[in-house]
């Protein structure tokens, strides 16, 4: 007997402004990413800008860094953008549907970039250019009976709405996010029945004091209520994809992190504890169950958090529940209120050192057994199917003289991933899909990087953008084929 279900989703997992590239290709709007440079582990990535008398300039923003009073976001000459051409999956898309075929996919995420449907983002009427693209690699999907499974949103407001309206700190965002969700649902029906409204949501609180940064109150009350927004903005498209087709299923999607104490001392404990219900339960939480926990008064006590919360709001996060859990999961992480001796350093990782787990080059606690508890924690408290959307080694893959690549590393990671979500569909837990991450070499989100690659497919494409651009199959491409063919038995 095979533990995962006769229709378990077997596939891959991308982001549009990760991989379509054509960034202003027929009439696609920019989008935060488009200002955006490339970095590494060491290097934070710059969002480039022009201030008020003219100057070009860069900050951090991952690491706190802000638009200068009057500045504008621009594309500037001397810098490098990787988002801008991505993998060119804009053009090139049949072709790497074709590959996903080949290795048998069931489904395939991807996400719509807001920009493309809506430039600015708060027109009336999309762009049917951005519909037709659309459209057509949905039928794509369709024709090598691959479901596709599309993010709303995943990480990409219009730069217009973060200019003219301060972004999702703005109420008015609701209603923007609202047509662009409505045109989605309407233009897509019959072609996509899988949803999933903004990617790890929870990002925006539980990053606020990574790299070391120190939030204000200020900062917190950003957050939250930015967070707020999402989350009415979330609610309001499962309603209106629920009315659109019955048939949707709408999921949310949270980063998945699994903490765990430093150590017995009761402080460790508790702080483990609230990090839990901060970073992750927090959201899902409000998605799943409908109505903020208990604990979120005292979040929002800790830093002075006054949000604008209306009675309608409260209605439509009751209506606007989510029919499933979507998350991605790539580490654990250890959380202590003593002095580390070990620290991990890599790009959103961060923490003290686990000694019984190993890392990865970017700094990232390589930990199945992590997957395992985060699963069955989750299931517990929700109900609800659950799906791995994201999970993955960014690995240096070299390319041997006769064009191979060999990616045992990789293989290895995820014969044990898939292990230890075995052993929770064992225990019980309804596990419905497993899309592994950049499932095609794309650019990191965190260091827009080509060089730390995820894919099962290699493209040739280096951190300058050289390259032919060219797809391969690694090893690793063979391998989970034989995995999908076997339903996830033969992970040898
Ligand atoms: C998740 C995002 O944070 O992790 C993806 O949803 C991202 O967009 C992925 O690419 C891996 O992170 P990175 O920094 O290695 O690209």
């Amino acid at each position: 007997m095979t533990k995962f279900s006769e229709n378990f989703l077997w596939g891959g997992a991308t982001a549009a402004n990760q991989c379509e590239g054509a960034w202003n290709v027929d009439g696609r709007g920019p989008a935060m990413t488009d200002v955006t440079t490339g970095g590494s582990v060491k290097a934070h990535r710059m969002v480039t800008y022009i201030d008020k008398d003219g100057n070009p300039g860069a900050m951090a923003k991952m690491k706190g860094g802000k638009l200068p009073e009057g500045a504008k976001y621009a594309v500037l000459d001397g810098y490098y953008y990787p988002n801008h051409d991505g993998i060119d999956f804009y053009h090139r898309y049949k072709e790497d549907i074709a590959l996903f075929a080949e290795m048998g996919f069931k489904t395939f995420r991807m996400s719509i970039s807001w920009s493309r449907l809506y430039p600015n983002g708060d027109e009336t009427e999309p762009n049917q250019k951005g519909i037709e693209f659309y459209r057509n690699v949905f039928t794509e999907l369709r024709k090598h009976n691959i479901e596709p499974l599309v993010t709303i949103w995943h990480f990409d407001t219009p730069l217009y709405l973060e200019e003219h309206y301060g972004g999702w700190t703005n109420r008015k965002l609701i209603e923007f996010f609202g047509r662009f969700a409505r045109t989605c649902f309407t233009e897509f029906k019959g072609l996509v029945k899988y949803w999933l409204t903004f990617n790890e949501i929870n990002n925006t609180v539980m990053f606020l004091e990574l790299f070391g940064n120190k939030a204000t109150d200020e900062d917190y009350q950003k957050a939250y209520q930015t967070l707020h927004y999402q989350f009415v903005a979330s609610a309001h498209a499962v309603k209106i994809g629920h009315e659109i087709d019955p048939e949707n299923k709408i999921g949310c999607m949270i980063c998945g992190i699994t903490y765990y104490p430093g150590s017995p001392d009761p402080n460790d404990i508790l702080k483990n504890r609230d990090m839990w219900e901060k970073g992750i339960y927090y959201c899902g939480d409000v998605q799943c169950k409908g109505k903020y926990p208990t604990f979120a008064q005292r979040l929002w006590n800790e830093h002075n958090v006054k949000l604008d919360i209306t009675e309608q709001d409260l209605i439509d996060l009751k209506e606007g529940k989510v029919d499933m859990y979507t998350f991605s999961y790539y580490m654990s992480t250890m959380l202590t209120t003593h002095e580390v001796k070990e620290k991990v350093s890599g790009n959103f990782s961060a923490g003290a050192k686990n000694p019984y787990l190993t890392y990865s080059d970017w700094g990232w606690a390589l930990d199945p057994k992590g997957l395992r508890y985060y699963l069955e924690m989750i299931y517990d408290r929700y109900e609800l199917p659950l799906m791995v959307v994201e999970n993955g080694l960014g690995a240096y893959d070299t390319v041997e003289e006769d064009g191979s690549i060999h990616d045992p590393y990789r293989i290895d990671y995820f014969r044990e991933h898939i292990k230890e979500m075995g052993i929770a569909v064992e225990h019980g837990v309804d596990l419905i899909g497993f899309t592994p991450w950049g499932c095609i070499d794309l650019v990191s989100a965190g260091t827009g990087e080509m060089r730390k690659r995820y894919g099962f497919i290699y493209v040739d494409k280096d951190d300058e953008g050289k390259g032919t651009f060219n797809r391969s199959r690694k090893d690793s491409f063979y391998w989970y084929k034989k995995v999908i063919a076997s339903n996830g038995t033969d992970l040898d």
